[in-house]
């Protein structure tokens, strides 16, 4: 969602704010904005578009000080424009606030603060929380923020600057939010991107915390205003990561880090043929699992059904968390409640995992030290490094590999064996991974000829099911090509009557007991004139080659690792489709990468 950033000490702080932004787009981007203060005066830029328009705007005047905070927007009340950017000011223009998250009760506050005479100018949500500030401000901002935000209902991650204090307020509850700790100075993030390359202390703000930054100390305190104890914490990752490194987008770059994010989740996770995870749960005393997610991540929990039922011999439920927390779910003491979220953010899948009050949790979350990765009892964390392309790519793969070994590790510790010859498949996952991305310059080629494409069907069976979905929902978000998942044998009751000779759909076909099965659904598409792009590892079989319009081949693997393998093509030729449209894939049109509302 929407990106902040903020920072006091010593330094010219416009340039600051605008390398955060940048790093911070891929967040949210309808528009932006700067509030920077300088001898007790607040100047504020906002711009309609992406960081580049208000970076240029920034170049054609001076705007000079060492306090300032910053925000991209991703709309959810009001219209994109210059007006709804943040930051707000109040009716005296002495505060400015910026604002992620959804104050749930704006229009009461906004009508009883209308009829104490504040004037109000934009249609967001977020502009009432700087004129009840100003309602409870008479000398002291920290005690208004305060007195504010116990009037307030929803999530915030706020950051406030006073004309007439040297310092900046910041507050969250729903909204994640880190200070950064420098030397003589201080950061306030929505996340580490954004300040990497100054610090890698930081400290993770918790919900209703309130924090006092200035120049050369910050305080930590409750929503009551008394002090709370943080601790500072080291960020791993390098600069290198959040850069493109010589790649034209993030999407293609995380594309190609896979064999090396599939590797880091497996570090040290796979000893002698046996799994280590130290999770603090016995999986003997469960007798059910329920996976809730949201987007990319729920794809990666239906393949978790598929695999630990395989596996572990275990019931597993899958979720779309959006729906569990709003339908009056079951939850037992004896269930382990698994949430898979790249960020560890997402409002409906920590709404989830909220409810899940009863029973063990367990999270698989790429950022360390985010929400979710604090609120659940066990966690595997993916080491995939920062995801900074709004379609998910090296999240989802390294989400599968976790799972493969949590459904491994709970077969094992339920005393059954474990397949010495999967391990050693999943070991070799990264390697085959790197054979399918020295083939992208063909898969590049074959792309071309999707361009001009109105829609497409993606069909797999089992654990390829979910594949099929993933690779529908890359193609529609970044391409915009009208795209739907389905299993191959539920073509026959719908989607077939699509089937003409505009219709491309893409089978996803393995050797293995069902291979005919699906071989008998090209037939019905071919039949139909529909045209196929077959993604296989049996390339050379006779019906595959006259069925098939366009052959990717994948190596063989074991087929309950052939996800990890399968999916590869797929996120190449989605990549190069949206690509050759001219679409900026890391920030296509509408989407998010964290979504922190519901
Ligand atoms: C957004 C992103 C998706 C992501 C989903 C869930 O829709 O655009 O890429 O899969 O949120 O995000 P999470 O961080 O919980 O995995």
């Amino acid at each position: 969602m929407c990106g902040i950033i903020g920072y006091i000490g010593k330094k010219q702080v416009a340039p600051i704010l605008i390398a955060g932004l940048r790093r911070l787009e891929y967040r949210g981007y309808d528009s932006a904005g700067i509030c920077v203060l300088e001898n007790n005066n607040l100047e504020t830029i906002k711009k309609r578009g992406h960081i580049a328009e208000l970076e240029q705007e920034l170049n054609s005047r001076e705007v000079l000080g060492t306090i300032g905070i910053a925000h991209t927007r991703w709309a959810t009340h009001g219209e994109p424009n210059e007006t709804n950017a943040h930051p707000h000011y109040d009716c005296t223009g002495n505060i400015s606030i910026i604002h992620n998250g959804i104050i749930e009760n704006f229009q009461s506050l906004k009508k009883l603060l209308e009829s104490e005479g504040h004037k109000f100018v934009s249609e967001t949500d977020s502009e009432v929380l700087a004129h009840l500030i100003e309602k409870f401000y008479s000398s002291d901002i920290e005690s208004a923020v305060i007195k504010a935000l116990k009037q307030v209902e929803g999530t915030f991650g706020l950051a406030v600057l006073c004309k007439n204090e040297e310092k900046i307020i910041v507050a969250r509850r729903g909204s994640p939010l880190i200070i950064g700790v420098g030397e003589d100075e201080v950061f306030v993030a929505s996340d580490a991107s954004a300040i990497l390359e100054y610090t890698k202390k930081v400290i993770y703000l918790k919900d209703n915390e309130l924090a006092i930054l200035s120049r050369d100390n910050y305080e930590i305190k409750n929503l009551d205003g008394v002090v709370s104890d943080f601790e500072i914490q080291e960020i791993k990752w390098s600069l290198d990561e959040i850069e493109k490194v010589g790649f034209k987008h993030f999407m293609l770059k995380e594309i190609f880090e896979q064999p090396r994010s599939i590797e880091n989740t497996l570090r040290g996770r796979i000893n002698g043929g046996k799994i280590k995870l130290s999770l603090n749960f016995n999986p003997k005393s469960i007798n059910r699992i329920i996976i809730t997610a949201c987007g990319t991540s729920w794809h990666s929990a239906l393949i978790g059904k598929y695999l630990i039922e395989k596996i572990a011999k275990i019931p597993v439920e899958v979720d779309y968390a959006s729906e569990f927390r709003y339908r009056d779910p079951i939850i037992r003491s004896d269930d382990l409640f698994v949430v898979i979220s790249q960020s560890g953010e997402t409002a409906d899948t920590l709404a989830a995992l909220r409810q899940a009050t009863v029973c063990e949790t367990l999270g698989i979350v790429n950022v360390v030290g985010s929400t979710i990765s604090r609120e659940v009892k066990s966690g595997i964390y993916l080491h995939a490094g920062p995801e900074i392309g709004v379609a998910s790519t090296k999240a989802f793969t390294c989400q599968v590999t976790a799972i493969i070994l949590l459904a491994l590790y709970i077969r094992q510790e339920l005393g059954m064996d474990i397949d010495q010859r999967l391990v050693e498949e999943f070991i070799a996952i990264p390697e085959k991974i790197k054979i399918i991305l020295d083939k992208s310059e063909k898969i590049k080629e074959l792309s071309y000829n999707f361009t001009d494409a109105k829609n497409f069907l993606y069909l797999g069976r089992g654990v390829n099911f979910p594949v099929a979905l993933e690779g529908a929902l890359k193609l529609k978000e970044i391409s915009y090509i009208h795209a739907e998942g389905y299993p191959a044998a539920e073509m026959k009751h719908g989607p077939i009557a699509l089937i003409d000779e505009n219709m491309f759909v893409v089978f996803i076909v393995n050797k293995g007991e069902i291979f005919e099965k699906v071989v008998s659904n090209m037939q019905e598409v071919k039949a139909r004139g529909g045209k196929i792009i077959c993604i296989t590892d049996c390339p050379e079989e006779e019906m595959i080659k006259k069925l098939s319009s366009f052959i990717i081949t994948v190596p063989e693997t074991h087929e309950e690792l052939s996800p990890l393998i399968n999916v590869i093509p797929l996120q190449l030729m989605s990549y190069f489709v949206a690509d050759a449209k001219g679409i900026n894939v890391d920030k296509p049109r509408n989407l998010a990468k964290s979504v922190t509302v519901e």
